[in-house]
């Protein structure tokens, strides 16, 4: 079998682990061939292509980002594209896809195999782990630690100057990053698109803070808070649709008006893409691995329309389709354990 592998949207810590896997099982024990597609859908629409041997992959699983290049081209966004994204399949003579993404790449892929009969299998990736019908997405816990230990560098200086400093996460609609790495790191308040807080709220945290005599206090926030219903994203979308959050700058709003409404110091330190960039730590490696094994093992198998998952301790797989059905979003029962620890 020849199989094309591509990665899309967002990079993120072990997509080279995963390609590392599928390539080397697919190789040594199903004898398939592999070619990299390029800067996600767009190498397929595009036929750019590069040769994906056992020495082109051996040296690469604990390296960052991607040696196949990402992007959020969406062919579907384009009159006939899903029609002319299973006419250069063909062309590239491809048994199988490989999509390695998260909910917009991934929703392609089922999209493909569902409405053109394209050969597709899907391995869940996004630092946002915001993807159904797996319990975490590879790169997530990499960002999580990424962020805890920001967390905890902006709490020892903002101790020292009675500082307020507002730390802003990724996740796009969805607070994982900001309440794992905000309670790994103990913050003193998490705010979550998920669970509307209130700015008297996180104001009231604060003062209770200072009037204990703690006149620092950190607080982590997901980028997709909205801040009194405003939203400044100056209308730029991607592809698919989504704003770019990056650009609202929410944390620096926070800071700003906790500063002027509480007569404090207050800064703001907006992670970005540090959170995406170099090596997954050991979960993330072995998680990866363990998913480009299974999505190898799904294509010897035509298991298509499928997606690695992890269950527990085991990693499986499901119906693609379950995966993008829907958004995983933090439940409010799992914000208000962490509320305790707020103030
Ligand atoms: O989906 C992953 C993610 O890092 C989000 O957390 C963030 O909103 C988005 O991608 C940023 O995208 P870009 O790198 O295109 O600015």
């Amino acid at each position: 079998m020849r199989i094309g592998i591509l990665t899309g949207g967002g990079d993120c810590p072990g997509l080279n682990a995963v390609i590392h896997a599928l390539v080397t099982v697919g190789q040594r024990r199903h004898g398939h061939e592999h070619v990299g597609l390029r800067r996600g859908w767009k190498g397929l629409l595009e036929g750019d292509t590069m040769p994906l041997g056992l020495d082109d992959v051996e040296d690469i699983p604990t390296r960052g980002g991607t040696i196949l290049g990402s992007s959020r081209t969406n062919p579907f966004k384009t009159e006939g594209g899903g029609a002319a994204a299973a006419a250069a399949a063909n062309e590239l003579g491809l048994d199988a896809i490989v999509a390695i993404g998260g909910e917009d790449t991934l929703g392609v892929a089922h999209r493909l195999h569902a409405e053109h009969d394209l050969p597709t299998v899907g391995v869940p990736k996004t630092i946002d782990n915001d993807l159904s019908a797996t319990d975490y997405t590879f790169g997530f816990w990499t960002a999580v630690q990424i962020a805890t230990d920001a967390i905890d560098r902006v709490t020892t200086t903002a101790a020292s100057h009675d500082r307020i400093i507002v730390v802003e996460v990724m996740g796009r609609h969805a607070g994982w990053l900001a309440l794992e790495s905000g309670v790994a790191g103990n913050a003193d308040a998490i705010l979550i698109p998920e669970v509307p807080v209130s700015f008297d709220k996180v104001a009231g945290w604060v003062r209770a803070r200072r009037e204990r005599g703690r006149l620092f206090s950190v607080i982590v926030v997901s980028e997709g808070v909205e801040l009194g219903g405003s939203d400044e994203a100056g209308g730029e979308l991607d592809d698919f649709g989504h704003a770019r959050l990056a650009k609202v700058g929410v944390g620096e709003r926070l800071a700003e008006d906790l500063g002027a409404t509480l007569g404090a110091d207050a800064r703001a330190v907006v992670l970005g893409h540090v959170q995406r960039g170099g090596s997954p730590v050991a979960f993330d490696r072995a998680l990866a691995t363990r998913y480009g094994t299974r999505a190898a093992e799904l294509v010897a198998e035509g298991a298509f329309g499928r997606m690695a998952a992890l269950r527990g301790e085991r990693v499986t797989d499901v119906p693609l389709t379950d995966a993008v059905a829907e958004l995983k979003v933090v439940p409010p029962e799992l914000y208000a354990e962490a509320e305790t620890f707020f103030g």
